[in-house]
């Protein structure tokens, strides 16, 4: 082959794959300069869809909005009843659960597992973690948080407060209220207002 020859297939070669790059460079839309006008779209791989997104506005429905309202009285899978801020806590968060030794007991057991911590034994604060170095909890007892509504106290355990954070995942609903008595135990003396006589017994019900 004469050298001449040589040189014209390496430029021909040359010039096919500046070529397929340009075209697959073009075709995909990765092209060095840019343009406002949408890349040509050969296989178009469902990057448009005829859908709305959630909270996008849409002209289909006469409010404007594209997500709808759930029906009225709707309950989500999952979902909770209760309060999701403090501002409502104190009357959405109603305590059902009758005081028993039973449910004391149950509310005794998860307080001295969960709260003791950093509350101590006694809700006065100044627990375990605390005697470590970690922030000291106000006192469970003081006149202040006597005042408190169950309410409140439930949506404290559930929600978590500024650096206490949430035992929504610990403590099941139930075991939320028990302890809510327990704390009124705490702040009565050993026993619970509604039931002076019943001390709770250090026997935890079973839960199913
Ligand atoms: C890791 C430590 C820690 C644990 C465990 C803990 N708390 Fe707290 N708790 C705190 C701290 C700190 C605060 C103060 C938060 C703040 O600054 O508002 C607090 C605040 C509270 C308050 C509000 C007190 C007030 O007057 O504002 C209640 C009620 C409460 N905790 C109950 C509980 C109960 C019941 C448990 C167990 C289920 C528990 N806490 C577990 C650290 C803890």
């Amino acid at each position: 082959m004469s050298n001449n020859k040589r040189k014209f297939g390496f430029w021909s070669a040359l010039f096919l794959v500046l070529f397929a790059i340009f075209w697959v460079g073009l075709l995909s839309g990765n092209i060095l300069w840019t343009s406002d006008t949408p890349p040509l779209e050969i296989i178009s791989d469902m990057d448009n869809q005829p859908k709305v997104k959630a909270q996008a506005a849409s002209n289909f429905f006469a409010d404007g909005k594209a997500t709808r309202e759930p029906v009225e009285y709707t309950v989500p899978r999952n979902g909770t009843k209760y309060a999701t801020s403090l501002d409502d806590a104190d009357t959405k968060n109603i305590n059902t659960i009758p005081v028993t030794p039973e449910v004391l007991a149950r509310g005794k057991n998860r307080f001295e597992t969960m709260c003791t911590p950093c509350h101590n034994y006694d809700g006065k604060g100044n627990g375990l973690v605390v005697q470590k170095g970690f922030a000291n909890p106000p006192s469970l007892v003081r006149p202040e948080a006597v005042a408190y509504t169950d309410g409140k106290i439930f949506h404290v355990i559930s929600a978590g407060q500024n650096i206490m954070s949430s035992y929504a995942d610990k403590l099941s609903e139930l075991d939320r209220w028990c302890v809510v008595h327990y704390v009124r135990v705490l702040q009565n003396g050993g026993t619970h207002p509604k039931m002076a006589s019943a001390a709770p017994t250090s026997a935890p019900i079973k839960q199913q």
